[in-house]
Formats: C-alpha cells, sequence, structure tokens
C-alpha cells in the first residue's frame, strides 16, 4: 500500500496506527492522519509515530489507496460530505464507526465505491481487540487480505455479513464491558468477605487471564472446563448453585440479546438521520 489516509485521530485512530507500525505492515511516511480542529492532538500523533498530518484535503486525499473514517459516528455526516470529493473509485474505504451502515455511507459518498465495516472493541488500545468485519460487492479479495492484515494488528480479526455486526455489537463490541463489571462485583465481594481490595484485583485478573487461557488452549467446552472444578459438595458447586437461583446465565444471555436490539435501533436511527442529510453543509 502506498498511502493511507486516517479521517479521525482519536483512541481507535491511534490503536489502528500504533498497531499497524509495531507489526512493520506499513511504513510510517505512507500513513497520513486528519482530524476536526484538534491540532495539539494531531502534532501529538505526528511526534509519537512519525506519520504525517494535515488539514489540506487534497494532500491527504491525492494517491490514497485506503482512506479510514475513524470519527464519532454522530460526526460522520458532516465529515464524509467534506471529503467525497476527493475520494475515487480506485480507493479501499475502511470504516470503524458503529451503527453507520454500508449503505449509508454509499448514500453519502455518493459513489460506488469498495467499502469494509469493521467493528473492533476497546481492547484494540493494547492489541486485544476481536474485530468483525463486512464487505460490500466491490471489495476485492486483494483489498480483503490487507484489511485482515491490518486489524489482526490490533487482535483477532473476522469477515462476517453485514447483517451479523448488530450481534458481534451486543457480543464482543459491548463484551469487555461485561467482563469489567463482572470484575466489579467479585471486588465488591472480596472486600465483604475480608480481603484488601488491591491483593484481591491481582487474584480476580489473574483468575481471569488464567481462564481465558484455558478457554483458548483446551478442546474442551467451557461447560465441561466448569464441570471439572465442580465437585459434589464443593464450594464452587455452592456458590454456582446461587448463580443458577439468581438466573445470572440467563440475565447474560438477555444482556447480550438486549444489546444487539440497540444497537438495531441506534443503527436505524443514525441511517434516518443520514437520509433526511443527504446534503449537510460543508465545514
Ligand atoms: N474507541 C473504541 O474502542 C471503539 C470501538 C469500536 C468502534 N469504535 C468506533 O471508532 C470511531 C472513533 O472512535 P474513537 O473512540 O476513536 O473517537 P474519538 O477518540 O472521539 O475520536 C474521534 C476523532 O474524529 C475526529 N473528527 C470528528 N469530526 C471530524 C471531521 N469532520 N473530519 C475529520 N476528523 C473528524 C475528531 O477530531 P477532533 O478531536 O479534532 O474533534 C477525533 O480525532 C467511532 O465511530 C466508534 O464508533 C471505537
Amino acid at each position: 500500500m502506498k498511502k493511507l489516509t486516517f479521517v479521525g485521530a482519536g483512541s481507535m485512530a491511534e490503536a489502528m496506527i500504533s498497531g499497524m507500525l509495531k507489526s512493520n505492515l506499513i511504513e510510517k511516511n505512507k500513513i497520513w492522519v486528519t482530524n476536526q480542529k484538534d491540532h495539539n492532538k494531531l502534532m501529538r500523533i505526528s511526534r509519537d509515530y512519525g506519520v504525517n498530518t494535515s488539514y489540506d484535503l487534497k494532500e491527504l486525499f491525492s494517491n490514497a489507496d485506503a482512506v479510514i473514517l475513524a470519527m464519532k459516528p454522530k460526526d460522520a455526516a458532516a465529515a464524509i460530505t467534506l471529503i467525497r470529493e476527493y475520494l475515487t473509485e480506485d480507493m479501499l474505504i475502511i470504516s470503524v464507526l458503529a451503527g453507520i451502515s454500508i449503505s449509508s455511507i454509499e448514500t453519502l459518498t455518493g459513489k460506488s465505491l469498495a467499502i469494509v465495516r469493521a467493528m473492533p472493541n476497546t481492547s484494540a488500545a493494547i492489541g486485544k481487540s476481536a474485530t468483525a468485519i463486512a464487505v460490500n460487492k466491490k471489495v476485492t479479495d486483494h483489498q480483503k487480505t490487507i484489511v485482515k492484515q491490518m486489524f489482526e494488528t490490533i487482535g483477532l480479526a473476522t469477515f462476517v455479513e453485514e447483517e451479523q455486526l448488530d450481534a458481534v455489537t451486543g457480543l464482543s463490541g459491548s463484551g469487555p464491558a461485561y467482563i469489567y463489571y463482572l470484575v466489579e462485583a467479585m471486588e465488591k465481594s472480596a472486600v465483604e468477605i475480608g480481603l484488601e481490595r488491591q491483593m484481591a484485583k491481582q487474584l480476580i485478573v489473574q483468575t481471569l487471564l488464567g481462564a481465558a487461557e484455558m478457554l483458548t488452549k483446551s478442546s474442551k467446552a467451557p461447560e465441561e472446563l466448569r464441570k471439572e472444578v465442580t465437585s459434589p459438595g464443593g464450594t464452587t458447586e455452592a456458590g454456582i448453585k446461587v448463580l443458577e437461583d439468581h438466573g445470572v446465565q440467563h440475565a447474560f444471555i438477555s444482556c447480550i440479546k438486549e444489546a444487539t436490539e440497540q444497537s438495531k435501533r441506534l443503527g436505524s436511527m443514525l441511517s434516518s438521520e443520514i437520509e433526511t442529510v443527504k446534503q449537510p453543509t460543508l465545514k
């Protein structure tokens, strides 16, 4: 790739820039970055990563092979309208915008472009995202390979159908927060049962890491692994019984379904807004 342009210089853009440079997927002088107004942030990104930064749209987009849309979804309509005259049909558009469909991006650009829509999660910041990727028909196999490599620099990446992205959002997009919520509960209990908070946190995090690694390395299903550590009349059985009495597994299932529905609702709202602002005023 000769040139890759980021529109948006926030946490997701920075995670991707950092991941791609660390993995030597692209040289720093081939990356261009812009944002809306935060000059200091752009200068800091340029200083830290040695990438090019600019507010000159012609300079940013001329001869770019790919453009990454990395602004907040609420800013997408204005940003895409501003840049669309610089987008050409040989460019690959990669969007990380939560909830904005490929069709909405096609509407906003008003062009027939190869478009990729990715749903990473917040663990991208430490190179551990679980990213799902959907593409439109214009994306070539070669472009798919490049995009997968890009997202693999910030964690795991897998292709899905676009219709599945709401489910991915409900499962792994919001997933880190569910785990943090569980850890909050474990920390509260630790204090109540007489453990010191900091030491308890270390035990909890190591327990999570160990369980995650077991799930990665073992061929056994989670249910089997759980049953193996649950001896009759033992402590784990007593604890799990309380979780079952409270319907905790059912609550988790409902939580993920509700997050998926909310992703669908937010997506439809954004699509309707985009349909009504097809021609927003330029910045
Ligand atoms: N962060 C995550 O973990 C995560 C996970 C999944 C998906 N995402 C998606 O990634 C996208 C970015 O999220 P983020 O957390 O990185 O957001 P962020 O930190 O708020 O950064 C947004 C960036 O977009 C820039 N921007 C806004 N309007 C613009 C315009 N018209 N032209 C150019 N740049 C513009 C902002 O510039 P200024 O600062 O100058 O205003 C800022 O640099 C979102 O759509 C989000 O849905 C993020």
